[in-house]
């Protein structure tokens, strides 16, 4: 599974031209782009996910986008908890709780990211276990080191293999890696074991360069 996180990127015409130069891999990526050109990918017939929703599912919120819309325009997925959300608008576990909930309500597959800084699992631990309370279904888990994301910098593969671990002796869910993914570094990327597949922000953007990607983890 390769979901593209296009964060807050691409014009209307730069997102049409990424339409037409990905068409024929449109059946190996999970594309996530801003939530006004959602409606461009399922169009062409892209599996599409939303970077964030609200958990309410209808009222009062002015500039909020709820699990019932993304699922009624088309989306099939939703990242949930990413780190930009939690450092720059102030998301807490108990949100991203909140929000898995009303998402796997309305029918929406949950990409949840969780993220630490060192070899310590204690952070990691907690952040799974109160984002996931009282949470039956399961949910993919998106791992991202903190200092991995938009650096160009990515951890030892021992240290990654060793997160993957464990977080699957914690849950039952498929497990992504996210953070300074390449065209270059993608071929190391792809010897972790156990692993389901990536979330790659910035080099997502650009079409070629996923190509590339694709190419070299499909090898
Ligand atoms: P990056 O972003 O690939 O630019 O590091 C990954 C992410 O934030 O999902």
């Amino acid at each position: 599974m390769i979901f593209l996180n296009h964060k807050m990127n691409l014009t209307l015409d730069e997102v049409n031209n990424y339409i037409e130069a990905l068409k024929n891999y449109k059946e190996k990526i999970i594309v996530l782009p801003t939530a006004l050109y959602a409606k461009e990918f399922i169009n062409s017939g892209y599996k599409v996910g939303l970077q964030n929703i609200y958990y309410e599912e209808k009222g009062m919120y002015t500039g909020e986008i709820s699990p019932y819309q993304a699922f009624q325009l088309g989306a099939s997925y939703v990242l949930i908890g990413h780190y930009e959300r939690r450092s720059i608008f102030g998301e807490n576990n108990e949100m991203v709780n909140k929000k898995i909930k009303s998402a796997l309500k309305n029918k929406l597959k949950v990409v949840l990211c969780v993220g630490d800084n060192d070899d310590n699992n204690d952070f990691l631990t907690r952040q799974i276990k109160e984002c996931l309370k009282d949470v039956q279904e399961s949910v993919i888990i998106a791992y991202e080191p903190i200092y991995a994301i938009g650096t160009g910098i990515i951890p030892k593969i021992e240290d990654i293999q060793n997160k993957v671990n464990y977080i699957k002796s914690l849950t039952n869910s498929k497990v992504l890696y996210g953070g300074s993914i390449n065209a270059h570094n993608i071929d190391e990327l792809k010897t972790i074991k156990n692993l389901d597949g990536f979330l790659i922000g910035k080099a997502s953007i650009d079409a070629q360069e996923v190509i590339k990607i694709l190419e070299v983890a499909s090898k």
